[in-house]
């Protein structure tokens, strides 16, 4: 009797833990693959001059590749700032903002030879490209009315 129900109860676990492993192993199906530059946004939008898409999706590009060199405000004080030379321009600045869109589509594509300020045209497509520069340009506005991608930092700076 007592082996009967050492056998039965040997089997029950036995399935249990076969169903609970099946059940609690991952779902391959069910991973989500991780953002990947340019993978999720839709890179045919239209490079329309301050259209709201095209400068939030620059906004994106510009927070992930570009804001540790020329800083949230664009102002050239990025957390690398102090480590490469010569210093990341303040892209506010009339030296840049004087410049064409097409020589700040060429710089962001092709690099500043001689400087840490490298080309994009590998990694980022035309359209984000172009996206960047109308970014860019809205930096200005954001120095005057004091809103942009420094706002989070600002408001958590307040609280303290
Ligand atoms: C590793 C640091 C670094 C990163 C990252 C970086 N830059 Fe730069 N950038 C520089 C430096 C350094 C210069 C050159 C400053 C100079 O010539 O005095 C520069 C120059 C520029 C200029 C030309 C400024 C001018 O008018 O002469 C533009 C435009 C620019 N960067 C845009 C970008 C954009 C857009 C990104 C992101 C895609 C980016 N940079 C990422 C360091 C960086």
């Amino acid at each position: 009797m007592k082996l009967v129900f050492l056998v039965v109860s040997g089997i029950v676990l036995a399935v249990t833990s076969a169903f609970l492993s099946v059940k609690l192993l991952p779902d391959d199906n069910h991973v989500i693959p991780p953002p990947h530059v340019g993978e999720s946004l839709d890179a045919s939008v239209t490079t329309e001059k301050f259209d709201p898409g095209t400068v939030e999706r620059g906004r994106v590009y510009y927070a992930q590749l570009c804001v540790s060199c020329h800083g949230v405000r664009g102002d050239g004080l990025g957390e690398w700032a102090y480590r490469v030379t010569p210093y990341p321009a303040d892209l506010r600045k009339a030296r840049t903002q004087m410049r064409s869109d097409e020589m700040l589509f060429a710089i962001i594509s092709e690099g500043l030879i001689g400087t840490p300020m490298i080309g994009w045209k590998k990694q980022l497509t035309e359209a984000q490209r172009w996206q960047l520069v109308t970014y860019m340009r809205t930096l200005v506005e954001q120095k005057e009315s004091g809103v942009g991608l420094d706002v989070g930092y600002e408001k958590a700076g307040k609280k303290s």
